[in-house]
């Protein structure tokens, strides 16, 4: 499944350079450079000694099979805390390389997201409880008023698999390495609870059943992950939600905002799906990909309802990619034409909430047309988009940092503008 798109940061160079060199036969592991990672024991055999200190970062010996190019592990710090303290741990499977390159632990400061949050966006307790939700089994229900623009939840990842394994790893051997990064877990339930009855007449495991119906495939510089989000898995889908997602490459945490005001007692949601797939697609993705029916209100509408609600998806689409052609084209009119087009229809829609990213773009095009208060106007909301749903830290700073240097430039444009208006008087 994929809600979440994204390009990270793995260097394909040192991939390259891996692949290059073939393993001595007396070096026990991989010849692998630099990142503390890097330096795991990844023998076979027990020769590395049971020292959990040589295992750093992690809490257990990382598990290995081989295959062809390179073997395929099971790594876990069982330690890693989360928001509330709690130690929940991460387990990662993947290749060595991989696992060494994009989950480089100093790079990611796991459990960093909760205090990068300011005080007031955030609760001290969660402000829902799960419970049943007729119709839809579990879902979150908020214990509270939870106004626009506050952190619902931080979730960090559990577990992280590469989505691909190579086909000369056997099923059983991947069903293992799975099976034992959950084992591992100081927590395990978390990820055991999201499994669901009956999977096993199919020859799954339990974990296979979680990965299936609740993980998230967030890709990391091309190479798709599913990710397990234990206390994310718990808030249902709905076709235009009440809250929103944002994955941190920073932190490898997952935070969720309210985009509106959210009434005690009312579900808290978010959408699995993009915002311009339609109901035939959405039904398909949902009951192909994530195992369930889409019971949203749009789901279950009129079919004149769903009609209006594909159409103007549809358009949302369209119009999308419109204003790149024309921009690219340097037809900045047009461009900001169909911009605002695209709001429109997105607001009767009830998405705007999820077009916040592209408020940079009307934001530049006015500025080439030399309308600095629209162009103001855009940089700001696009900079509360950021400030204020962004998780603080990596990309995310350099972004708000950006935006407020555009903002002051512009402001002084307007200044310098006005200025030379009052002496032509
Ligand atoms: C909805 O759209 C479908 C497919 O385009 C069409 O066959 C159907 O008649 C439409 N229904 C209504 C009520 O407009």
């Amino acid at each position: 499944m994929t809600p979440t798109t994204l390009t990270g940061t793995l260097l394909a160079a040192s991939l390259l350079t891996l692949a290059a060199a073939s393993t001595p036969p007396e070096q026990c592991g991989w010849g692998l450079p630099r990142s503390p990672l890097q330096y795991l024991p990844l023998c076979l055999d027990d020769t590395a000694g049971p020292d959990p200190s040589i295992w750093a970062p992690w809490t257990h010996k990382p598990f290995c099979v081989e295959a062809h190019e390179t073997p395929w592990c099971v790594y876990t710090n069982a330690a890693v805390p989360r928001a509330n303290g709690k130690r929940r741990g991460i387990s990662i499977v993947t290749t060595p390389a991989l696992a060494a390159d994009v989950l480089d632990l100093t790079r990611h400061p796991l459990g960093a997201a909760f205090d990068a949050i300011p005080p007031e966006k955030k609760f001290d307790a969660l402000p829902y409880e799960v419970r049943d939700v007729p119709g839809k089994g579990k879902g979150a229900v908020a214990t509270r008023k939870i106004e626009k623009g506050r952190v619902v939840l931080i979730d960090h990842v559990m577990v992280l698999a590469t989505a691909e394994f190579p086909a000369d790893v056997m099923h059983e051997e991947v069903q293992d390495l799975l099976s034992r990064g959950v084992e591992q877990l100081s927590e395990s339930g978390s990820v055991y609870g999201l499994a669901q009855k009956g999977r096993e007449e199919q020859g799954l495991t339990e974990v296979e059943d979680v990965l299936l119906t609740n993980s998230f495939e967030i890709a990391v510089a091309d190479q798709p992950y599913m990710w397990i989000f234990p206390d994310l898995s718990r808030l249902n889908h709905a076709c235009s939600s009440n809250a929103i997602m944002h994955f941190s490459e920073t932190t490898l945490a997952m935070t969720v905002w309210s985009s509106r005001d959210i009434e005690p007692g009312e579900e808290i949601t978010i959408t699995y799906s993009d915002a311009d797939m339609t109901y035939a697609e959405r039904k398909k993705t949902f009951s192909e990909v994530w195992g369930f029916d889409c019971t949203c209100n749009l789901c279950t509408a009129s079919e004149e309802r769903r009609n209006a609600s594909d159409a103007r998806r549809l358009k949302i689409h369209m119009l999308r990619e419109r204003v790149l052609k024309r921009a690219k084209e340097g037809d900045f009119k047009r461009a900001i034409k169909a911009t605002e087009e695209l709001f429109q229809v997105a607001d009767e829609e009830g998405l705007t909430p999820h077009m916040g990213d592209l408020y940079e773009i009307p934001a530049r095009l006015y500025y080439q047309i030399g309308d600095l208060e629209k162009a103001r106007e855009y940089t700001k909301r696009s900079l509360y988009q950021v400030e204020g749903l962004g998780v603080p830290g990596g990309k995310d700073i350099e972004r708000v940092e950006v935006l407020k240097g555009v903002l002051s430039r512009i402001e002084n444009e307007m200044g310098e503008v006005s200025e030379g208006a009052e002496e032509n008087k």
